[in-house]
């Protein structure tokens, strides 16, 4: 057994899938201890997560550790046979720390250093925080590393969620030595970054700083390199104490709670990091597509390793206490958005938090254990679900089918957020990424994310909604992909710059030219308020914010600009490559137009989209061996009828077939009749 699976094993130990949430017991006084852990047994839950934000009080002093209260509250869970997910307690510093070490506190790009009296108050390069943090994972380590109900080290807490990027002296001096190794000298800086324009030649390592607030547009190299770094020097804090614990306990699995689809962190390389991915999900239930982006996010955690199953380890009971308006989750929707994520290869629905907190910024954040106790509809929701997850459990390891995938490329990403530098600042990565995977999604399929550089095998149709930059490996991979069969689909805007952000010579798309079979020659992006026409065969499809000049050099025209300046001139075209096809979409289809161009070509890889999109009804398939289970959820607010297949609902224990009825917000996971 190598030595993650053999660290994986121990998760083995919670009884079926992963249910509870974060407990902070340090917030209540010790008799509650004791009623939490009953309430939690009775509501179900074996895991919970613990002392996120508790460093003042393990270490009260420099390097006094005092460890007896958290001993009873391990103690009292284990009575209970709950598991423990254990925090190493570094997300936030303690006052004594930075009131000793002011430096440690972060500072914005105008120059301005954050105060104690929130969270996370560290500058994520700082030596001294670093040391200290190590001192206190060690700690840990030693005291609770071979404790029974410990099952997973939960290392900090949401990396970046409040400071991502710091732009202080030491970061500043940080950034300069990631530049030394990324660059070797000085001249190959000067010519990466371009510096011959607007004349910043640099001449000494120290004349460098991180883009702080300039006079005018920063250099976008400078600054996409900063993005890089500051992702980097977040992953070395992660990576040392991870290296720390793999030392002292190498038995335990590792993880860090990721924020699903996040700018700031380049989640592929932190998951290469740790054992198991897990996950912080909020959909906002204000918002009525909200489930379709959760289905990429959720996607995109399955595929950070591999279709690994995953854990949901936060989202809300209800209201969360951090939006402008917090809107509580209608009756029944904490269970299907729980599902939801099982559906897509959770082995876990966890919350924030166990118990509703009487203080601080969070008090009005909805939890399993509401402010009315065991009155309090969250609780018996909580409860209820717990019960019947327990049909559930034998889901656990199985992974999901996928034959559909997305490319999500943090530099893509990065490159295309300097609005002061391109042809347009609408043209936004994320929304453009959300909106190809919701036309999906309409048609039927679960998408998987992939790497920019594959492996796409599996894989029968590979959309890039934007590669922005690129280079030669993903050329390479696209190519390859196409060659052996693949229908590739690229959006807007992409081939255009290296990973230096200097555009390809001859333009874009750069080194796709030849796998796509055109040559852009001008963007045109659409003014605020205007929308495009595009004639595709009778059908006219509908775009906003961007369209390009282009010429079909090798590739066939499928669609034409229907309207304005490039009316009649190319706006789709596709090529065979290979045994497979590559197709560009030069302008920013919205979902409908993007359904209407997918569709055909997701039917001639052999799939099957629906005749008709939907956006409240899912299906999404997990398998192991020769078993499958297919989750068919209702995200919308009226009945929906819908094929099933031949099974078994474990939900209620019924024999299913043909089409079935799905009460709003109702699901059904259905195990396969083996044929
Ligand atoms: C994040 C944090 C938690 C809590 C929740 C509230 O996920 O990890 O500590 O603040 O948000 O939604």
């Amino acid at each position: 057994m190598n030595p993650t699976t053999s660290r994986l094993s121990r998760l083995e130990a919670i009884d079926g899938l992963a249910y509870g949430g974060d407990y902070n017991p340090d917030q209540w006084p010790e008799d509650v201890w004791a009623e939490d852990a009953r309430l939690m047994r009775e509501a179900g839950v074996n895991l919970v997560s613990l002392p996120v934000f508790s460093w003042p009080r393990l270490e009260p002093e420099p390097g006094r550790f005092d460890f007896s209260w958290l001993d009873r509250v391990l103690d009292v869970l284990w009575s209970q046979d709950i598991r423990v997910d254990l925090a190493t307690g570094t997300a936030t510093p303690p006052a004594w720390l930075i009131r000793a070490h002011p430096e440690i506190l972060p500072v914005t790009a105008d120059g301005v250093r954050l105060e104690f009296g929130s969270r996370q108050a560290y500058c994520p390069s700082s030596p001294v925080f670093r040391e200290h943090a190590l001192r206190l994972t060690e700690a840990m380590a030693r005291r609770y590393g071979h404790h029974d109900a410990v099952v997973l080290w939960h290392v900090s807490n949401e990396y970046g969620d409040h400071v991502s990027r710091c732009y202080c002296a030491v970061s500043a001096g940080h950034f300069r030595r990631w530049l030394q190794h990324r660059y070797e000298n000085l001249a190959t800086l000067n010519d990466a970054w371009g510096t011959t324009c607007w004349g910043q030649h640099y001449t000494d390592w120290e004349q460098i700083e991180p883009p702080r607030r300039a006079t005018g547009p920063i250099n976008p190299t400078q600054r996409l390199d900063f993005e890089r770094f500051s992702s980097d020097a977040m992953l070395e804090l992660f990576r040392a104490e991870v290296e720390l614990l793999r030392e002292r306990t190498p038995q335990l699995p590792v993880t860090t709670n990721f924020m699903s689809l996040f700018r700031e962190l380049n989640y592929w390389d932190f998951a290469a990091v740790e054992d198991i991915v897990t996950d912080d999900a909020y959909p906002d239930p204000a918002d009525p597509v909200a489930h379709t982006d959760a289905a990429l996010n959720y996607g995109l955690m399955r595929a950070l390793k591999n279709g690994q199953p995953w854990l949901l380890l936060e989202q809300a009971p209800s209201a969360v206490s951090w939006r402008d308006v917090n809107v509580p989750k209608p009756p029944g929707r904490m269970r299907l958005g729980s599902l939801h994520a099982i559906a897509h290869g959770s082995d876990a629905a966890m919350f924030f938090q166990w118990r509703a907190a009487r203080f601080g910024p969070e008090k009005f954040h909805s939890a399993m254990l509401g402010h009315r106790g065991v009155a309090s509809r969250s609780y018996q929701e909580c409860r209820d679900f717990g019960a019947e997850l327990r049909r559930l459990a034998e889901l656990k390891g199985s992974r999901v089918e996928s034959r559909v995938g997305v490319v999500v490329d943090w530099d893509a990403w990065w490159g295309l957020d300097a609005p002061d530098s391109l042809p347009s600042a609408r043209l936004d990565w994320l929304h453009l990424v959300r909106t190809w995977h919701r036309a999906l999604y309409t048609l039927g399929f679960t998408v998987d994310p992939v790497r920019a550089t594959g492996p796409f095998d599996g894989y029968d149709v590979v959309v890039a909604p934007n590669l922005y930059l690129i280079d030669d490996a993903v050329t390479a991979a696209l190519a390859g992909y196409a060659d052996q069969g693949g229908r590739l689909v690229v959006g807007p805007f992409s081939g255009v710059s290296d990973r230096e952000d200097k555009i390809h010579p001859g333009g874009a798309p750069g080194p796709l030219r030849s796998l796509l079979g055109v040559s852009v020659d001008e963007w045109w992006p659409l003014p605020d308020g205007h929308e495009g026409r595009v004639k595709l065969g009778a059908t006219t499809l509908g775009f906003t914010t961007w369209a390009e000049w282009i010429d079909a050099e090798s590739a066939d025209v499928i669609a034409t600009y229907d309207d304005g300046p490039l009316a009649g001139r190319p706006a789709i075209t596709t090529r065979r490559a290979g045994a497979g096809t590559a197709t560009y979409v030069s302008a920013g289809l919205d979902e409908a137009a993007l359904r209407q161009v997918l569709g055909p070509i997701c039917r001639d890889a052999g799939l099957t989209p629906h005749d008709t999109p939907s956006l409240d009804v899912e299906q999404v398939t997990r398998y192991r061996d020769g078993d499958r289970w297919t989750f068919i959820l209702n995200h919308g607010t009226v009945p929906a009828r819908t094929d099933v297949p031949n099974g078994t609902d474990l939900l209620t224990g019924d024999t299913v077939s043909g089409p079935v009825t799905v009460a709003p917000a109702g699901a059904l996971v259905v195990r396969h009749t083996r044929s």
